[in-house]
């Protein structure tokens, strides 16, 4: 059954060994510190079945799980990378596959952006949130861009940057009570 209670949290690209999937993992933490349910999805998971032209018409059974997943999840966590100044056009597809129109319709979004350069995924975010937009979701005000992301990270792919951290930290716990669901106290 799809999960009424827990956020889906996305990581928006397909590249493997992505940077992207790195940080998902650290806000992931958070939101099991925050005792908050969630579901991380990777875009390295999108079944190769769907990139076919006659999955607009009927979609591989192993996907129709993830658009009911999205449809019902509390709330949606996109980490977004910049790719050619805009976010990967595996993420859209991913959204063109989803359920039409109601996937987004009133939902809960937060976003993260992810780049090397040093504006940290502002152009990927901002024209990802035209999409969202368009298609009545409420967007969460606190974003979070990550600049130079290979600077914040040590070769094992863990967060070494204290003020990101207590940043993801934030927008998780915000984002959680935006979307209507019950976050464990900090510990002091
Ligand atoms: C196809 C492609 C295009 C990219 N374009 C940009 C860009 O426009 N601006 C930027 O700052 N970084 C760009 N990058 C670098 C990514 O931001 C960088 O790889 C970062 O780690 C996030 O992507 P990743 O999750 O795939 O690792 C690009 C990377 C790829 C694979």
């Amino acid at each position: 059954m799809p999960e009424q209670h827990s956020i889906f949290l996305i990581s928006g690209t397909n590249r493997p060994a992505s940077n992207t999937i790195r940080i998902t993992r650290e806000i992931e933490r958070h939101y099991c510190e925050a005792g908050v349910a969630v579901e991380l999805y990777s875009l390295e998971s999108l079944p190769p079945e769907l990139f076919v032209p006659a999955a607009y018409r009927q979609k591989p059974p192993a996907f129709v799980q993830i658009q009911e997943k999205v449809y019902a999840a509390a709330g949606l966590h996109l980490v977004v990378p910049e790719y050619n100044g805009s976010f990967p056009g595996a993420l859209k597809y991913f959204i063109d596959m989803l359920k039409f129109p109601e996937s987004f319709e009133h939902k809960p979004v937060a976003f993260v952006g992810v780049a090397s350069g040093e504006w940290g995924g502002l152009r990927a975010v901002e024209q990802m949130q035209m999409v969202f937009g368009y298609r009545n979701a409420h967007i969460f005000p606190n974003r979070i861009f990550v600049n130079s992301v290979l600077s914040k990270m040590d070769s094992a792919g863990k967060l070494t940057d204290p003020d990101l951290n207590d940043r993801f930290a934030k927008q998780v716990r915000g984002f959680a009570e935006f979307a209507g669901l019950f976050v464990r106290k900090p510990r002091s």
